[in-house]
């Protein structure tokens, strides 16, 4: 199983994809987490081109093929892998990323977009999609002490960009409704991991290769989460 995690920086997808992870190694899952771009030899040092603030030169389209190059490779070398052995895959970013940050964001052609991302996934789809959804605003008061350290990130792009990037994975979510879950970030990091727990529990069982034999296992791990999660 394949589920990724989408939003504005600053919004909880880190903090949620270690949630989820821990959820599902507790249930017994093999897991594995990701963060785009990078997680292989290559991809690393592409993220650290696309960090480096050194490249000022770097335009619009340069950026949108590295990230492209990495996700490529990613891909190949390390999420069809790990999906053949049936591990569950949970990637901090990806796809959607790209549209609703260069395509909605930047502006650039979304046909165009679409066409670069099916190259590098080699058509590969997540079966679930997490947005977390939060104002700009907030993510600026949740991210302060981090944004004054790193000023280009959030506040040179400003709040205009970030509200069209929210629109955008909106209109994703409005295409792709099937797999696109759009959450309510402003909650406690508890209540936005339980919603997503709920979620894909209830996703997991269609999945052949992860019903656990009388699928009792799933029903334990729900019990075991509302005990463990309380002192988040
Ligand atoms: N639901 C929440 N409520 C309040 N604060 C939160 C919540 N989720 C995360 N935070 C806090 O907000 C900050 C950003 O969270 P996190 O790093 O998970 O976001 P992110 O989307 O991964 O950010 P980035 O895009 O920069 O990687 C952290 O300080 C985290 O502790
Ligand atoms: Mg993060």
């Amino acid at each position: 199983m394949f589920i990724t995690f989408e939003g504005i920086d600053c919004c909880g997808k880190s903090t949620q994809v270690r949630l989820l992870a821990e959820q599902l190694e507790q249930s017994g899952r093999e897991v594995l987490r990701l963060r785009e771009p990078g997680n292989t030899r290559l991809s690393e040092h592409i993220r650290e081109i696309l960090l480096d603030k050194e490249f000022s030169e770097m335009n619009e389209r340069t950026e949108l093929l590295l990230f492209a190059a990495s996700r490529a490779q990613l891909v190949g070398e390390v999420i069809l892998p790990a999906l053949d052995h049936d591990k569950v895959v949970i990637c901090d970013r990806f796809y959607d990323s790209t549209v609703a940050y260069q395509g909605y964001g930047r502006q650039l052609p979304l046909e165009d977009i679409t066409h670069i991302n099916r190259i590098a996934t080699q058509d590969l789809v997540p079966d679930m999609t997490f947005f977390i959804d939060i104002t700009p605003e907030l993510a600026f008061e949740r991210c302060k002490d981090r944004l004054a350290a790193d000023r280009d990130r959030m506040e040179e792009s400003g709040v205009r960009f970030y509200e069209r990037v929210i629109n955008g994975y909106k209109s994703l979510a409005q295409q792709d409704g099937g797999r696109f879950y759009v959450i309510d970030g402003s909650k406690s990091p508890t209540d936005v991991h339980m919603t997503i727990w709920r979620l894909v529990m209830e996703k997991l069982p269609l999945l052949s290769s992860y019903v656990g034999g009388d699928g009792l296992v799933m029903n334990r791990s729900l019990e075991a989460m509302e005990v463990d999660t309380v002192g988040l």
